[in-house]
């Protein structure tokens, strides 16, 4: 079982402090989102699970954490100032602002074959067979391009000083090629090889929402994996296989997993193949195409940005193409004798739409002996916030109680244990069972005599007796399994 829409979830993650709507107290930012204190550990343990998966238990990784502003050059000669866009229609009935490629309009094979698909969907709007779907008259503006970066400035100057123009980051990418050069010469690295960076990234989307699948402020675990040119394409590959493996190793059903391949009109201007690991966030939509969206997107970049990024390459009346840089970011390679810019497979996922899918695909509804339903989150041990509850059976006895805040001392320094009192224990387990916790440890009156605990499976509910002594070793070796 998984959560039947994202809406489920919305009200799970806010009762139960994963995800809050922010700036609530002052009426909310439109799709901003704050993390709670269990929303936070989900989002720390996603980012660790990936960064352990993508650096350490491999032997050909670097890590990196460039700033999210960047020298502005950086974006024009990436391409973004130029072509990081989203086709805008207004509707002059309702002023609402729409994404032209957004409007549900297919175009016919015909359509795509003679033109651009955007040039076809400009075609249907002045021929008024779109409308807006918010109040479905058919009176759109002509599509404009509207650029997704956020512009702010730098320093004292004033904001009527175009040298003081900066953007925040729109993808962590850009920060890895700058630093190519740093990076090999500083750790003497040899092709094959990928540097691997976390962090915030900032697009001003014209239509964000559906929670935190789309907002302006997320957080991106991109790897940029550098190759000889004419091993791209097997490599491309390889990892497409290994990403989408990632998304299983935590848990996540390979049913609401699947392979997308761009097709040609889709792709960037960078990209010469890219196949998206989707995840179905919309089980609920009636059409199954419609179900999927995506959840990590897998490029072959080819040498776009290494050569974009370089001072030597030269147009055909030999003017260098770019003039500002100063460094050549080719490689040489020592076995051939041959410089060349290395090729880029690029494997880039969102951590909020990774978080978003482990929380949908671990809920579950379970129904107790009283007949009552009960939330599961059976997220993997891996990423669950807290890995075990220290809970007495008996508040009102010192006893007990001074052994389980005991239990959590001596548990904390090797997992993230918490110890709750505040009820009944019923409605402890069915509190830890809601925010994915494995496994619960109750203190009782007999363990006071024998040392020992009750240990609690969050997806079985069966209990086992373990020696305190034991407890430590005990749970790791759960956790683990
Ligand atoms: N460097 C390539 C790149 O940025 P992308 O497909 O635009 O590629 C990669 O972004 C991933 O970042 C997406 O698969 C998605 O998980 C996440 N992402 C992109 N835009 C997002 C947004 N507005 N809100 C949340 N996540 C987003």
């Amino acid at each position: 079982m998984s959560a039947p829409n994202i809406e489920t979830i919305v009200s799970l993650a806010k009762r139960r402090g994963f995800v809050f709507p922010s700036s609530e107290i002052y009426g909310g930012l439109a799709s901003a989102w704050d993390y709670g204190p269990l929303g936070v550990e989900l989002c720390n343990n996603v980012k660790q699970a990936w960064w352990r998966w993508m650096v350490y238990e491999r032997d050909d990784m670097e890590g990196l954490d460039s700033s999210i502003i960047l020298n502005r050059l950086v974006w024009k000669y990436s391409g973004h100032e130029d072509t990081f866009s989203d086709p805008l229609v207004d509707c002059r009935d309702c002023n609402s602002r729409l994404r032209a490629d957004k409007l549900g309009y297919l175009p016919s094979d015909e359509e795509l074959r003679g033109q651009l698909a955007g040039d076809a969907i400009a075609k249907a709007i002045r021929e008024r067979r779109l409308g807006c779907p918010n109040c479905g008259a058919k009176n759109l503006t002509e599509p404009r391009p509207f650029n997704l970066m956020f512009r702010t400035h730098v320093g004292a100057a004033a904001e009527d000083d175009p040298s003081s123009l900066v953007y925040l980051r729109p993808e962590t990418a850009q920060g890895i090629f700058i630093n190519f050069a740093n990076v090999l010469t500083s750790s003497r690295r040899k092709l094959p090889f990928g540097i691997a960076q976390i962090g915030k990234s900032f697009r001003n989307e014209v239509t964000p929402g559906n929670f935190i699948f789309r907002t302006r402020e997320f957080e991106q675990m991109e790897m940029e994996y550098f190759v000889r040119p004419g091993e791209d394409e097997q490599v491309h590959q390889e990892w497409i296989d290994s990403c989408f493996n990632w998304f299983t190793s935590l848990g996540i059903s390979a049913s609401n997993l699947r392979l997308y391949e761009q097709p040609k009109e889709e792709l960037a201007h960078y990209a010469k193949r890219t196949v998206d690991v989707q995840y179905r966030f919309f089980p609920e939509r009636e059409e199954e195409e419609r179900q999927w969206d995506e959840l990590m997107g897998i490029a072959n970049r080819s040498d776009f940005d290494l050569r974009t990024h370089s001072k030597k390459p030269e147009d055909a009346e030999g003017r260098r193409l770019n003039p500002d840089s100063t460094e050549d970011l080719s490689y040489f390679d020592e076995a051939t004798k041959e410089r060349f810019y290395p090729y880029v497979i690029e494997p880039a996922a969102g951590v909020n739409r990774t978080v978003l899918s482990v929380l949908m695909d671990a809920y579950s509804e379970k129904t107790n002996d009283k007949g009552e339903a009960r939330v599961i989150l059976k997220l993997h041990p891996t990423l669950s916030p807290i890995k075990a509850a220290i809970l007495p059976l008996a508040k009102n006895k010192p006893e007990i109680v001074g052994m389980a805040k005991a239990i959590k001392r001596f548990l904390q320094p090797v997992l993230r244990a918490v110890y709750d009192d505040t009820g009944g224990i019923g409605k402890l387990y069915a509190r830890q069972d809601e925010i994915g916790t494995p496994l619960c440890v109750t203190v009782d009156h007999q363990s006071l005599e024998d040392e020992a605990v009750t240990v609690r499976d969050r997806d079985t509910w069966e209990q086992e007796r373990v020696k305190v002594s034991e407890l430590q070793e005990y749970l790791l070796n759960r956790l683990r399994a």
